[in-house]
């Protein structure tokens, strides 16, 4: 196999927000795989804001860059992994990867799913979404929740998967009235606000005048400040991100009110998406049929060519996407 392959390295550590000159594209030979791995060609990519605070240090300069990805095998020298195969893997921001069997998933075949699900609903985005609200929130039925960045990938994977579960009043938070709109009107929120209209706490109270039972918190902050207030005793905070944090040149202000967690007996508690993988059989199990019914819509946009990676994960930071941040590389069929 000849010809030519992609990928995007970090060439810079920005200082809060970062932008186009931090990457480079270096084009390559195509890699040739070793006995034992197989070449894939990318077909999605995944962008996520975890990526921001990798660019602080976790990444190597001047190296490929890692993350979710979705491809078909093209080449194969394991016979774990056939040619035309679909897998995921942890080679992102590239055209092209040498995948090892040991630490690549070959992917279901799932009639009536759509290939990109494997990235958002059912991928790690929405595992956050299971694991917050079912393990970590425990989210009983009738209870009413609040999510933030809620018309976000973990955000309308949760909504979706909280009407499910039986929620209650079910309030969100996002950046725009165009995806305010979204979340009442094709997501299921009973209300919603643009967190930009004023103080978050005020605008949660004004949506949920009844008090919360769960918080599922995305975004830190004010957010969490507005969603303690919000709380009703023995509520619980499941903590997934801090994404109104990760481009901050300056520590946070906000909570102000975290002994209130005290007062009012709240539950607080973080979580990593890593440390609940095995419960990623259940979440396909839970959600598969709902796909197929059409009553869980994998709610994504979807940017198309890989020149538009670094732009893709640029405008995922800013809100530029509705849903979970795709990019395509190739076609999937
Ligand atoms: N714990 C884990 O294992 C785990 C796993 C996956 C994700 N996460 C976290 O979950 C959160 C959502 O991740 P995602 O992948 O679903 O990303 P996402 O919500 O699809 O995309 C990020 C969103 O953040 C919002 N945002 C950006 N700056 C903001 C600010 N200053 N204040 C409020 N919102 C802001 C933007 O939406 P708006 O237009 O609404 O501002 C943007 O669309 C992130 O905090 C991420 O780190 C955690």
């Amino acid at each position: 196999m000849t010809g030519t392959s992609i990928a995007i390295h970090q060439v810079s550590r920005p200082h809060g927000m970062p932008g186009a000159e931090h990457f480079a594209f270096v084009e390559e030979s195509r890699p040739v795989p070793a006995e034992g791995t197989a070449l894939v060609e990318n077909i999605y990519l995944s962008v996520d804001p975890y990526m921001r605070e990798e660019m602080d240090g976790g990444w190597e300069l001047n190296r490929p860059l890692e993350g979710r990805s979705i491809g078909r095998v093209i080449e194969s020298r394991t016979s774990a992994l056939a040619v035309g195969d679909l897998v995921w893997h942890g080679h992102s921001w590239r055209t092209h990867a040498v995948v090892d069997p040991s630490t690549t998933r070959l992917l279901p075949v799932l009639p009536g799913v759509p290939l990109s699900a494997h990235l958002s609903v059912l991928g790690g985005t929405g595992l956050s979404a299971y694991v917050g609200l079912t393990r970590i929130a425990r989210l009983q039925p009738g209870e009413d929740l609040f999510i933030s960045a809620a018309a976000g990938g973990v955000g309308s994977a949760a909504g979706q998967i909280a009407r499910l579960l039986g929620v209650g009043r079910l309030v969100g938070s996002a950046g725009s009235p165009a995806k305010v709109k979204h979340l009442t009107e094709r997501l299921g929120f009973d209300a919603a606000f643009d967190y930009h209209d004023g103080p978050v706490g005020e605008l949660l109270h004004r949506a949920a005048p009844q008090g919360i039972d769960v918080y599922l918190d995305n975004v830190g902050g004010e957010h969490l400040e507005g969603a303690i207030s919000a709380l009703r005793d023995h509520g619980r905070i499941a903590w997934c991100g801090a994404v109104g944090q990760y481009n901050s040149t300056e520590p946070p202000v906000a909570p102000r009110n975290l002994y209130d967690v005290v007062g009012k007996s709240l539950r607080l508690e973080g979580f990593l998406v890593r440390n609940h993988m095995n419960v990623r059989d259940e979440l396909y199990e839970f959600l598969v049929p709902h796909i197929r019914s059409g009553r869980v819509v994998p709610d994504e946009t979807v940017v198309e060519g890989f020149e538009h990676m670094v732009d893709a994960f640029l405008g995922m930071l800013r809100g530029a996407n509705t849903g979970k941040m795709i990019v395509q590389v190739s076609e999937a069929t």
